[in-house]
């Protein structure tokens, strides 16, 4: 077991890529708060895997909210007694043209997806700092916080500022022994991909292997990152994202 007994925070645990890792993680031992805007699948996340044997509680937050986060940090500690590290995970997708990008439309985008990144950061860090706890921060950015493509522009900037802010807080964090690395997903088969068949097949094509990426296989290279085994690893976004950032398209 890698991560016997780590506490570690799930945001967005209630679906897709949270709830897996969240299985993941507690499969290799950890203790994990499974959190989430919506409660009833927080908790569900959690009762799974105490049915698999393995430890887990829920706290609603909602990732775009300061009190919530700090509220989040406190009940883990609470609950368990410290705080090992946390998935910086919750988002929302954006598809829609850029003259629907309204003011308001690209500021919702930006604080669940960017602010709420940045919550996660500050409030553990400055909790683990507290503790002394020497923990690790995991965020999952996107492959277009590297590349442009239309009908996404609020949701580009979020993801390229996570990359960002993911060396930023590696930097600051260093000297307290804190590391800090992001996870870059190619298209994953998850509720977020709201529209039908057609373009699920056509997303699942830009992949190497022609297939949509399972949240599984986003988890198992985060419970990677978490592991001492990824202790060199520090400040870089990992791409999961079967070959897509590698070719150009005719
Ligand atoms: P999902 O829709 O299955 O899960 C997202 C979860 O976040 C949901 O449970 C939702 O309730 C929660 N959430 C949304 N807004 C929240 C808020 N303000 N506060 C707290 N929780 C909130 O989607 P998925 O695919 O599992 O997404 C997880 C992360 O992966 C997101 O950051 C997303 O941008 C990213 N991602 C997903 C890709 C995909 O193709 N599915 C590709 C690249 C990145």
């Amino acid at each position: 077991m890698r991560l016997q007994n780590k506490v570690l925070i799930v945001t967005g645990a209630g679906s897709g890529i949270g709830r897996a890792t969240s299985l993941k993680l507690a499969s290799e031992g950890a203790v994990i708060v499974s959190s989430d805007y919506n409660e009833a699948t927080a908790k569900e996340t959690a009762e799974m895997i105490q049915k698999t044997g393995g430890q887990a509680s829920y706290v609603r937050a909602d990732v775009s909210k300061p009190e919530d986060i700090q509220n989040l940090i406190d009940q883990t500690v609470a609950t368990h007694g410290t705080i090992d590290g946390i998935f910086n995970n919750a988002g929302v997708g954006d598809v829609r043209s850029f003259d629907e990008h309204t003011p308001e439309y690209f500021n919702h985008v930006i604080s669940v997806d960017q602010f709420g990144v940045y919550l996660g950061i500050y409030y553990a860090s400055k909790k683990m700092k507290e503790l002394g706890v020497q923990g690790t921060i995991v965020n999952t950015a996107s492959i277009f916080g590297y590349m442009a493509a239309k009908g996404s522009f609020a949701y580009q900037a979020a993801k390229a500022a996570v990359v960002m802010m993911t060396k930023s807080a590696a930097l600051e964090l260093a000297e307290d022994g804190i590391r800090v690395v992001a996870v870059a997903p190619g298209f994953i088969d998850t509720p977020i991909i709201k529209d039908g068949d057609d373009f699920k097949n056509f997303l699942a094509d830009q992949h190497l292997s022609k297939k949509l990426i399972q949240p599984e296989q986003i988890a198992d290279v985060v419970t990677f990152l978490f592991s001492a085994e990824a202790s060199a690893v520090n400040g870089q976004t990992v791409p999961v994202d079967d070959g897509f950032l590698i070719f150009k398209r005719s």
